[in-house]
């Protein structure tokens, strides 16, 4: 009988949930964090907001709550990174977030190696994956102290342990995929060979304990945010996938113990660890789902995410959007590209700019779920879905319009805290299994695909060309 504090340390804010042993959550806290955007691609945070961040939502969850928890389980953003001094704590840099395109200098320099570093890791050479920012800020901004993964300094704040989870250590490009390890060649390759590493734990692993939301609990069930939404939504069989709607969008999946490389430009990494058994899945993303509303609000289109279905305009009037406001991922692997509308005449309206981002973004994760049947040698028979964006009924509509299949929202709003808090309670009571400590659900809603096939093919087509003219 375990109770469990489930953080979520995301891109644009924490989240903390206590999660009563039976499932139903006792306390609910959320503090907002901005990153601060650069001219130049770079996307940054505070460290110490992001870790009062953690400590305020969680403590507020806690005290909600009215309970002692047992185990506290943090998901991480999964590709953030900052220096900082191992000793003290104090960090040494801003974190680097997962956005930042800066490192592609790095990447353009191990341009040759790619090929290599592909087979390893499962991963293609991007500036959003954390090598390439981690030797970035040590050839710009510090040679003291170590380089992390936003998660093993804040695990460090916690529990004072030196660890990262083998689901972060995957999003790295210089763990081999296989074994799940740190690659000594991978890392001497990015000039990070001398550096100190924090051991990786599995996904079921106790990392230590602490007292800073009360009573003593312990720290366990660590995982990557989006894996962690996978887990929730029980994706736990080979074939099965989900899309989470957060700042960015993110397809993962399941393809089992088998370490499948992606012949279609995704990326494989590392799903959870069980003790030492690894599944893995495939993942691809979009770069900017809330991010792009976010912009979409700061221009003055719309004044809050909720008013985007009000806004919207009922057809595109053959506006089209790509809306790579941080660059395109798979299959182009463009961290230069930028966004582009096409299409617009004296007539258009910000309810046409509305609708052509949120067709945009479904576009891509159209595109995505393609590639993902291409690799899996076969349709996906359904997509779940989770996040803030998932409320848009506009643009879950335009996923399955697009993508010709039946999309199933998650009835929570907290997948990915509740999939953490899973592999919690099967880290503090290693007789449960994973299928039996995550939580059944039914879907809240399911949207069936209302545009015909020649439509969706059509709008595809158009889309994917201005999409390859940008790159
Ligand atoms: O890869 C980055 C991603 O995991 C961040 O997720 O929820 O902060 O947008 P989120």
């Amino acid at each position: 009988m375990t109770t469990v504090l489930a953080i979520d340390q995301g891109t644009s804010g924490t989240k903390a949930v206590v999660v009563s042993p039976e499932g139903p959550l006792l306390g609910l806290a959320e503090v907002p964090v901005r990153p601060r955007y650069l001219s130049g691609g770079g996307v940054e945070q505070d460290p110490s907001e992001l870790l009062d961040s953690v400590l305020a939502a969680g403590r507020e969850a806690v005290r909600q709550a009215g309970v002692a928890v047992d185990i506290v389980t943090l998901a991480n953003q999964g590709e953030t990174v900052l220096a900082w001094e191992p000793t003290t704590g104090k960090p040494l840099s801003p974190m680097v977030v997962w956005q930042d395109r800066r490192a592609e200098e790095i990447c353009e320099e191990l341009r040759p190696h790619a090929e290599r570093i592909a087979a390893a890791t499962g991963l293609v050479l991007d500036p959003y994956f954390s090598a390439p920012k981690q030797a970035w800020l040590r050839r710009h901004v510090t040679a003291e102290g170590v380089v992390t993964t936003s998660d093993s300094w804040l695990l460090h704040q916690l529990t004072g342990e030196f660890v990262t989870d083998a689901t972060t250590a995957s999003r790295s490009l210089v763990t081999d995929l296989e074994s799940g390890q740190w690659d000594a060649g991978l890392l001497d390759l990015f000039g990070l060979g001398q550096e100190r590493l924090p051991r990786i734990l599995a996904s079921d692993a106790v990392a230590g304990s602490t007292t800073a939301f009360g009573k003593e609990a312990l720290v366990g069930g660590l995982i990557v945010d989006q894996q962690a939404a996978l887990v929730a939504q029980n994706c736990l069989a080979p074939g099965q996938a989900k899309c989470t709607f957060g700042t960015g969008a993110f397809l993962l999946a399941n393809v089992g113990s088998s370490p499948t490389r992606s012949s279609a430009g995704l990326a494989t990494s590392v799903a959870y660890r069980l003790g030492e058994q690894l599944t893995y899945c495939l993942d691809g993303q979009v770069y900017t789902a809330a991010s792009a509303v976010r912009w979409l609000q700061d221009v003055g289109h719309i004044d809050s995410a909720p008013d985007l279905d009000r806004v919207s305009a009922e057809d595109d009037d053959g506006v089209i959007a790509v809306p790579a406001f941080a660059g395109l991922a798979a299959p182009w692997w463009r961290p230069d590209a930028r966004a582009t509308f096409t299409g617009l005449t004296l007539s258009t309206s910000r309810g046409h700019l509305v609708l052509a981002v949120l067709e945009g973004i479904a576009a891509q994760v159209a595109e995505l779920a393609s590639l993902v049947e291409h690799d899996l040698d076969g349709p996906l028979q359904r997509l779940r879905v989770d996040g803030g964006l998932t409320q848009s009924r506009v643009l879950m509509q335009a996923v399955a319009n697009l993508m010709q299949v039946e999309i199933d929202v998650y009835p929570s709003q907290h997948a990915t805290p509740l999939g953490a808090a899973a592999l919690a309670r099967v880290a503090a009571d290693p007789t449960r299994s994973l299928a039996d400590a995550v939580v059944p659900w039914a879907p809240s809603w399911t949207y069936e695909p209302q545009w015909s096939a020649d439509r969706a093919q059509d709008f595809r087509a158009r889309w994917s060309a201005v999409a390859t003219a940008n790159c």
